[in-house]
């Protein structure tokens, strides 16, 4: 069934406050809730308490001291409805009542990963969104919030740490060998912000200092021998928490910050109330076996969950469809704190390469959805590229509109008012508007329109006036549900380049409000700007550091772009310059293909790039991007139908003749670059690694023996994971001869740490030379490989489907069979993960008509599978139309 935003009630009772006792059991669990209820002043009154509850053993039930009987209540395999009239001299109207329930849960058999499960032999919670129903019966929403007391017990010697949200106020020994701990969380919240952890960890231990001078003890639970490989996280979880006093002026709350990594989970993290829970993706880092890449998720997302702690925990979600409200603005967050760290410019790239290759094609296909959501049908599938990172795209425009001060004004605002509270986006949008006293209702239409805005620009200089014209058209393509689109409020960040590459002023001749600083405002479907004072015809810089989440089209040509590539000011859009020059050329070389004709390479591709290449003054991530060749899948949706043949062999065909034409540069800056010797993993290090690793990238393109001695040697001398995953992946990839024998060694060396083993599933899986099915197929039946774990499903199957387009989208629809195939072994195991890997389905228009065929013969079986969970059923279902 479909929920919607606008059917929005407040919930007819609320719980003031709640506690648990957990019985924990190998097989079972005991869960005994004790709650304080009360009828709900702001809603209407109910004679029926209605509580959520999904595959729960109810064996007892008591309303103000009283046991239940039969027909006091009514369990069905969603809900729990107490018949509260039925009740003898029980005034629910009028004071608060109490409500004892108990039931019986399988946390063993639990595959789903949501509400209580083992994971390696410890207990742990994902409760986010609604989770908590599978581990008792509650007003499972997160406009309920309550504190909480947590009473847990099990055996002692299996289950040492014994850990919930807040504080630990007692624990004890008990009869047979078992222990009990209590805990308390002061502070009222959402069943979603509840955990528990049980089991037998290592435990890495630090305290921070904040800035009022209190003294919070700092812990990370792993798996046992893994603390090594801790400290980086715990190292970013310090660097995280002065980072929010200093640029938020926020504090921790609680004495007590845990942190537990589990190898099972879902997603990438969950902060919990004091008791984060994280995938040990993204606590664990080692430089022998993560890469320089692996040390920033690591650090992004401890900051990420850290933050939430502000944004998301104390000023929370009212209901579901405001995800957006704590996950854009963390996840803008987030990212402003790894730029801070790292490089601004090198940040926004990355960024915005997610937003190009993932969040327009989903804007653009059938999950299309505002980035506050109007309707869904299971919530876990709309923690979305949308709901997430274009919603941190919204957060950033209020920045880039009302500057770093006004937006911290409206954050003070924001917390002033709605600390303690569960709120909306509009919440969000009237805290920034009034303490800036700025207009931003037309702003709101990021809010409720989906679809990528499309912005077109077309200019005009006047020599002998000194005067450019942009006339500047903005619309936004029709999404299911919507269409008509209103225009939006867009900031357009801009430059004109004179031409020594300098900035010219930018002043209007007439509507001087229509462009603040470099800002210009898109506000109407057309609009034409007249810029006075351009002293000659400038070369234009649009959308500098995309400041809006839009496509920007405008008719460059190749003297412009290569001009940009090499001179502007603007990070940003000299990188992005680079990407227009390839995009270019690699849409000619299909146009060839397309006419029969053979591919030719443009040789002022040589000098743009050479150029770029021996730029002394670049950092080295920033080359390393600004060399790499634009994502097909960005490519793709850059056009209405794509001929992935054609666009397959057009990005081979430009990297092959780049590694060719610049041979010898390559090599060079592969040699000057490429470090051995002592490890480092400073700035300059890391930047020379990511350098070192594009070069070697072209020199393996080249298809010779001595650049695949160059990619071995580097595997096996190197002395941390960035050189030699970089170098197996080229190998895996590449057409070597002997990559079989380099993978079982890998293997061999790597078997005890199952991060670096995903690693070398995945090297696999995306290998896209013609022998990769079976080998997928063989992965899939390779002791390493575990279908119950979301990691182990996706390096292998989430890295074919999402990542490997020649083997995934064969011509003989075997990529398509084989990824039905898992969908089809998971479902019923893990419904969310199932319906993440359906999504590979979504962008079936794009392609021919066989390719097309066959991709909806693969959805039409998944729709007709026995008891399909609901999560893969609404995937592929508006998938179809
Ligand atoms: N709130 C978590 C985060 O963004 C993500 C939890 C997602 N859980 C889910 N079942 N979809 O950090
Ligand atoms: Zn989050």
């Amino acid at each position: 069934s479909v929920k919607y935003r606008k059917d929005y009630k407040p919930s007819a009772f609320l719980i003031n406050k709640v506690s648990l006792n957990f019985e924990l059991f190998d097989d079972y669990a005991i869960v005994t809730a004790r709650m304080m209820l009360q009828a709900n002043p702001a809603a209407e009154s109910s004679g029926a308490l209605v509580l959520d509850g999904e595959e729960l053993e109810l064996q007892g039930i008591e309303v103000a001291g009283q046991k239940l009987v039969q027909e006091q209540y009514e369990v069905d395999s969603e809900q729990l409805t107490i018949w509260l009239n039925k009740i003898d001299g029980l005034d629910y109207q009028q004071a608060s009542f109490e409500l004892v329930t108990k039931v019986k849960i399988y946390p063993a058999q639990n595959t789903s990963l949501e509400g209580l499960y083992l994971s390696s032999e410890k207990f742990c919670t994902q409760c986010e969104a609604e989770g908590f129903r599978k581990i008792t019966y509650y007003l499972d929403r997160p406009d309920v919030m309550s504190t909480f007391t947590v009473r847990i017990e099990a055996e002692k010697k299996k289950y040492p740490h014994l850990l919930s949200n807040g504080n630990q106020i007692e624990h004890g020994s008990l009869a047979n060998g078992r222990h009990y701990a209590i805990w308390q969380d002061p502070f009222r919240k959402p069943s979603y912000l509840f955990a528990l952890c049980a089991g037998d960890y290592d435990l890495l231990e630090d305290h921070f200092t904040t800035r009022s001078g209190r003294e919070i003890k700092l812990e990370i639970y792993v798996d046992k021998g893994k603390l090594e490989q801790c400290h980086h996280a715990m190292e970013s979880l310090k660097k995280s928490m002065a980072w929010d006093e200093e640029v938020f002026g926020l504090e921790y709350d609680l004495d007590i910050y845990m942190i537990v990594a589990v190898g099972d989970f879902n997603m990438g993290a969950m902060e919990n109330k004091g008791l984060n829970i994280f995938n040990t993706k993204y606590v664990l880092a080692h430089p022998e076996t993560a890469t320089d890449q692996d040390f920033e998720d690591v650090e992004a997302v401890i900051a990420h969950e850290y933050f939430h702690n502000w944004t998301g925990n104390r000023v929370t979600c009212r209901d579901w469809f405001q995800l957006s409200l704590k996950e854009g603005l963390t996840v803008f967050r987030d990212q402003q704190f790894t730029a801070d760290q790292t490089d601004h410019a090198v940040k926004r790239i990355e960024d915005v390469k997610v937003i190009r290759s993932h969040q327009f094609a989903e804007d653009a296909g059938p999950m299309a959805h505002p980035i506050r959501p109007d309707s869904y049908i299971e919530m876990n599938n709309f923690y979305t590229v949308t709901v997430y990172n274009k919603g941190a795209e919204v957060i950033r425009m209020y920045h880039t509109l009302l500057g770093t001060d006004g937006f911290r004004r409206g954050m003070d605002l924001y917390f002033e008012r709605f600390d303690g509270q569960a709120v909306t986006c509009e919440d969000f949008v009237s805290a920034m508007e009034d303490a800036n006293d700025y207009d931003l209702i037309q702003f709101r239409r990021w809010y409720s329109q989906a679809g990528t805005p499309e912005v077109t620009v077309t200019s005009e200089y006047d020599e002998l006036h000194k005067k450019l014209t942009l006339q500047i058209g903005q619309a936004c393509p029709d999404t299911p549900g919507q269409s008509n689109k209103q225009p939006f409020h867009i900031p357009l960040k801009l430059g004109l380049l004179d031409k020594d590459g300098n900035d010219l002023p930018l002043e209007l001749a007439s509507n001087k409000e229509q462009l603040t600083g470099d800002i210009l405002h898109l506000t109407e479907a057309e609009q034409t700007f007249e810029f006075v004072g351009v002293s000659h015809k400038p070369v234009l810089s649009l959308l500098r550091n995309f400041s809006a989440p839009v496509r920007l089209f405008y008719d460059y040509n190749d003297q412009e772009l290569a001009f940009l590539y090499a001179h502007d000011k603007d990070s940003f859009n000299r990188w992005e310059a680079g990407q227009r020059l390839f995009a270019r050329v690699i849409w000619q070389l299909c146009a060839e293909q397309e006419a029969g004709e053979p591919m030719q390479f443009p040789l002022h591709l040589v000098n743009a790039v050479q150029n770029l290449l021996s730029d002394e003054s670049l950092d080295g991530r920033f080359k390393a991007l600004a060399l790499t060749l634009p994502d097909i899948k960005a490519l793709i949706e850059e056009v209405e139908r794509v001929n992935l043949d054609h666009l397959i062999a057009a990005h081979d065909f430009l990297k092959r003749e780049l590694a060719k034409q610049l041979e010898m540069d390559w090599l060079v800056h592969y040699q000057a670059n490429h470090h051995v010797g002592a490890f480092k993993q400073d700035k300059a290090a890391i930047a020379k690694r990511a350098f070192a690793g594009v070069c070697l990238s072209y020199l393996v393109a080249l298809d010779k023996p001595k650049a695949y001695e160059l990619a071995v040697s580097q595997l096996v001398n190197s002395n941390n994971m960035t050189d030699a995953e970089t170098a197996l992946q080229l190998l895996m990839h590449s057409n070597y001869s002997q990559k079989e024998q380099i993978a079982d060694d890998f293997y061999r060396k790597w078997q005890n740490e199952e991060l670096v083993v995903n690693k070398w599933l995945s090297a696999q899986a995306t290998d896209p030379t013609d022998s990769t099915i079976e080998r997928v197929k063989g992965l899939i039946e390779h002791p390493a490989f575990d279908i119950k774990n979301p990691n182990k499903v996706r390096s292998v199957v989430g890295a074919f489907a999402g990542s490997n387009l020649p083997q995934f989208h064969r011509n003989d629809g075997k990529g398509y069979v084989f990824l039905a195939e898992q969908i089809k072994q998971l479902y019923s195991v893990n419904p969310q993960t199932a319906a993440r890997l359906t999504g590979a389905f979504n962008r079936w228009k794009k392609f021919d008509d066989e390719r097309q065929r066959l991709m909806c013969e693969q959805l039409q079986g998944i729709l007709q599978l026995p008891d399909l969970s609901k999560d893969v059923y609404e995937i592929a279902s508006k998938a179809l139309g």
